[in-house]
């Protein structure tokens, strides 16, 4: 599956509204990790590297900030993520950084693997 971004479940309420994800469609790969970064100051930039076998979605679960990804053909794409029934869907070999981060923004990570050091590629001329 290529870079994409996938809609999730949206149950509307007046009390409020509710996205869910469960084992199977559209997460397309185990979930096997949850990891997420909070209280980026302004300016900062995260990522700035790609995985080796990792399947990895993101979503801005609060406010919002930009992916920027390359693909293994050297494709450039900017996402902006504002959205929490929003995820962006990175296969393996993408290189990527987020950047752009809002006051409060939440960015949540869904991975098919463990924390592996051994699984990052930090050199962008190696994907
Ligand atoms: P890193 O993935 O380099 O952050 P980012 O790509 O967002 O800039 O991770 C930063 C540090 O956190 C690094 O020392 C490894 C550690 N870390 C874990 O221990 N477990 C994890 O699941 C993640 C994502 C990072």
């Amino acid at each position: 599956m290529k870079i994409q971004i996938l809609e999730f479940s949206k149950i509307q309420d007046p009390r409020g509204n509710l996205t869910f994800l469960q084992k199977g469609a559209p997460v397309p790969f185990k979930i096997q990790r949850v990891f997420w970064t909070y209280d980026v100051p302004g300016g900062e930039s995260r990522g700035g590297h790609a995985y080796e076998s990792q399947h990895e979605i993101i979503v801005a679960l609060s406010g919002a900030f930009d992916v920027v990804t390359m693909d293994s053909e050297g494709n450039k794409t900017k996402f902006h993520l504002n959205r929490s029934y929003f995820g962006l869907y990175l296969p393996p070999k993408t290189w990527r950084h987020m950047e752009n981060f809002s006051t409060n923004a939440l960015s949540l990570h869904l991975s098919s693997e463990k924390y592996s050091e051994a699984d990052y590629i930090r050199n962008v001329n190696s994907i």
